[in-house]
């Protein structure tokens, strides 16, 4: 008890300074959903910004052919840079593809290229597939270099690359944007994880899902955000990213919209979002929870 009044006396001088709480240990977390544009990259990148502008210190992993998030980090991602591939493929090391943030003095990014594109089919004939990020990444980098949080942004498919990074990490975040069909495919996204945590990796579960892209000028925002809160429950963060275009234009100058436009609205909702993830901490499944590591309330219905 004395001990939960002290870590409680902490976060609240954390929180006067405008800083976060350290987790206990690192906390690795992926941002998934098999749908495109829901605003996975600009998650990745905004929370590991509002956590890294709290003072903690964080690295994201892109494992996105595309290089989104590396181009919204700023960082350094032509064919031929180091990068997630040849981290998968065996060819460097984690310290070799990291690159520091030209913007945040604690964020890190280990770039992806679009020399990832084949990778997809390069890791099926290599030994231990699914787990080619995390041979590369636990252990003795992670020990090293002490981070307290760990965000991998995934390509939009549920491939070898989702699954490297499902295996990597204990924490899946879902983005889920406020739009029609806002639901579609995480039925199957779900039973992935769940096979995932049966098969490949038992720690794996959902610990939060984030809504993003909210227009609260129109009725189905309102109502999908609902519909969301009803099938998860308490997984669903309460603060809502709202549409804003602030937001879409940061990553054209190579910035998330923490750094491009500080007080706007969209900067606030990703910092708020960032402090609700750092404050709850990670969301654990209980003796409850289903297949996907989240209350049995939350698991079913979901199937479109
Ligand atoms: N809250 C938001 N408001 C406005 N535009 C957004 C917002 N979030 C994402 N976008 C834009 O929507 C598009 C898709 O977002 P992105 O994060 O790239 O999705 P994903 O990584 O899931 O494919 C991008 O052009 C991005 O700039
Ligand atoms: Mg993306």
């Amino acid at each position: 008890m004395a001990e939960q009044n002290d870590k409680s006396a902490q976060r609240e001088s954390a929180l006067h300074e405008g800083r976060l709480p350290k987790p206990e240990r690192p906390r690795l977390i992926t941002i998934a959903n098999q749908k495109g544009g829901v605003g996975k990259t600009t998650s990745s990148v905004n929370l590991a910004a509002g956590l890294a502008e709290a003072g903690l210190k964080v690295l994201v992993i892109d494992i996105d052919p595309q290089g989104n998030a590396s181009t919204a980090l700023g960082v350094e991602h032509r064919a031929g840079t180091t990068s997630t591939y040849e981290l998968l493929i065996g060819d460097a090391t984690a310290d070799e593809a990291m690159q520091k943030s030209p913007d945040f003095d604690s964020l890190y990014c280990i770039p992806a290229t679009i020399d990832l594109a084949g990778a997809e089919i390069e890791l099926v004939s290599l030994v231990r597939r699914e787990y080619r990020l995390y041979d590369a990444v636990r252990g003795e980098f992670l020990d090293k270099h002490q981070f307290d949080y760990v965000l991998i942004d995934c390509p939009p498919s549920l491939g070898l690359l989702t699954i490297n990074a499902m295996t990597l990490v204990d924490e899946v975040i879902i983005p889920i944007q406020c739009e029609y069909y806002a639901l579609e495919g995480v039925g199957q996204l779900l039973n992935n994880i769940s096979m995932i945590r049966q098969y490949l990796n038992t720690d794996l579960h959902i610990s939060a899902i984030l809504l993003t892209m909210y227009d609260g000028r129109t009725n189905l925002a309102e109502q999908v955000a609902e519909e969301v809160r009803g099938h998860f429950g308490d997984v669903v963060i309460k603060t809502l990213i709202p549409r804003s275009v602030r937001i879409s234009e940061a990553p054209g100058f190579g910035q998330t919209v923490l750094q491009y436009d500080p007080s706007s609205r969209g900067a606030q909702s990703y910092r708020d979002a960032a402090r609700e993830l750092a404050q709850r901490g990670d969301y654990l499944p209980g003796p409850e929870s289903g297949p996907i590591g989240i209350s049995p309330a939350a698991a079913h219905d979901t199937e479109r």
